[in-house]
C-alpha cells in the first residue's frame, strides 16, 4: 500500500462518514467534483451523475479508487426525471443504502431580459430548480434518521451585483424556500435539509482571471475568488453527525460577498 492509500484507508476508517453512501447530482468537474473526492476522503461510497465529460468523470472515479475510495460515475441528465430517478435507484441498490444527496447540478445563463432566451429559461429552472425536487423525492425513499439533503445554491439568492443574472438569481432564490419547506416535510424522519450558498468560486463557470471576476472580487469582504475544495469542505460538514441539529438552513460561503 503506498503512502497516499495508506493516508486514505486511515482517515476512512476513523471518519463518521464512513460506511455512508452518497448521490452526488453533476460530479464531473468543478464543485461537485471536489465534492465527491472530499466525501470520498471520508470514507463516504459516492454515487455521482454527468452529461458531457465522461473522461472526466472516469478519470475523478480513478483519483478516488487510487486513494482508496470508492466511487461510481452514471450518464444522467438532470433534465431526464426519469434518468434521474433511474440513477438515484441504481446507486441506491448497488450500494445498498443511501444517507446523503447533494443536489449541485447548475447552469448559468446570462443575459438582459430584453433578449433571454425562453429555452434558456425553461433549461435554467430545468436543472436548476425542477431536478433538486426530483431528486429529493427520489432520494429520501432511501434514506432514513440522520439522512442528509444538500443543495448548492447561491450568494446571488441574496445579493446579484451585476446585470443580466435575474434569471439565475430567480432560480437559486427558490432553493431557499424549497429548502424550508423540505425541512419541514422530513425533519420528522430524522432527515435535514441545508442549502449551502457559494460565492464567486473558480471554476468553468466562474474563471477566477476573467474580467468579470475582477468585477466581483471587488466587492467581497475577502477579494479573492474561492475554491472548490472550501465549498466540499462544508458540505463534509453538512453531511456529518456534527451537523444533526442545523435544517432548514440557507448557509452563505461566499468570502463576504452579502456582508
Ligand atoms: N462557480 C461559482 O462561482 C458558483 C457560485 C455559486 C454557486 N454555484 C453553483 O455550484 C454548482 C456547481 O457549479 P460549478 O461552478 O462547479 O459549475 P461547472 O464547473 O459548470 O460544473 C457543473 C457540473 O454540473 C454538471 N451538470 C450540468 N448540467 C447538468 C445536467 N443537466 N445534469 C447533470 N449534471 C449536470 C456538469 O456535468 P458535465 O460536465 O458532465 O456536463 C458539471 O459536473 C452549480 O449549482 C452552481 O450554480 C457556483
Amino acid at each position: 500500500m503506498n503512502k497516499q492509500i495508506q493516508t486514505a484507508a486511515a482517515s476512512a476508517s476513523t471518519s463518521t462518514l464512513a460506511s455512508k453512501v452518497a448521490f452526488v447530482q453533476g460530479g464531473s468537474r468543478g464543485i461537485g467534483a471536489a465534492i465527491v473526492q472530499r466525501l470520498a476522503a471520508e470514507g463516504v461510497t459516492v454515487a455521482f451523475t454527468y452529461v458531457t465529460s465522461p473522461d472526466k468523470a472516469q478519470a475523478l472515479v480513478s483519483r478516488v479508487e487510487a486513494a482508496g475510495g470508492r466511487a461510481l460515475a452514471i450518464q444522467a441528465d438532470s433534465t431526464d426525471a426519469a434518468a434521474l430517478q433511474q440513477a438515484i435507484r441504481l446507486a441506491a441498490e448497488t450500494f445498498g443504502r443511501l444517507d446523503i444527496l447533494v443536489n449541485n447540478a447548475g447552469v448559468l445563463a446570462i443575459g438582459p431580459i430584453d433578449e433571454f432566451k425562453l429555452e434558456d429559461l425553461d433549461r435554467t429552472l430545468a436543472v436548476n430548480v425542477r431536478s433538486v425536487v426530483v431528486a429529493t423525492q427520489a432520494a429520501v425513499r432511501y434514506m432514513g434518521e440522520g439522512g442528509r439533503v444538500i443543495s448548492i445554491g447561491s450568494t446571488n439568492a441574496d445579493r446579484i451585483p451585476f446585470a443580466g443574472g435575474a434569471v439565475y438569481a430567480m432560480s437559486k432564490s427558490a432553493l431557499v424556500g424549497l429548502t424550508k419547506g423540505l425541512a419541514r416535510d422530513l425533519g420528522p424522519r430524522g432527515i435535514t435539509v441545508n442549502n449551502v450558498q457559494p460565492g464567486p468560486v473558480d471554476t468553468d463557470m466562474n474563471p477566477a482571471n476573467s474580467d468579470f471576476a475582477a468585477s466581483l472580487t471587488g466587492l467581497m469582504a475577502l477579494p479573492r475568488y474561492g475554491k472548490a475544495e472550501e465549498i466540499a469542505s462544508f458540505v463534509a460538514y453538512l453531511a456529518g453527525p456534527e451537523a444533526g441539529y442545523i435544517t432548514g438552513a440557507n448557509l452563505m460561503i461566499d468570502g463576504g460577498f452579502s456582508a
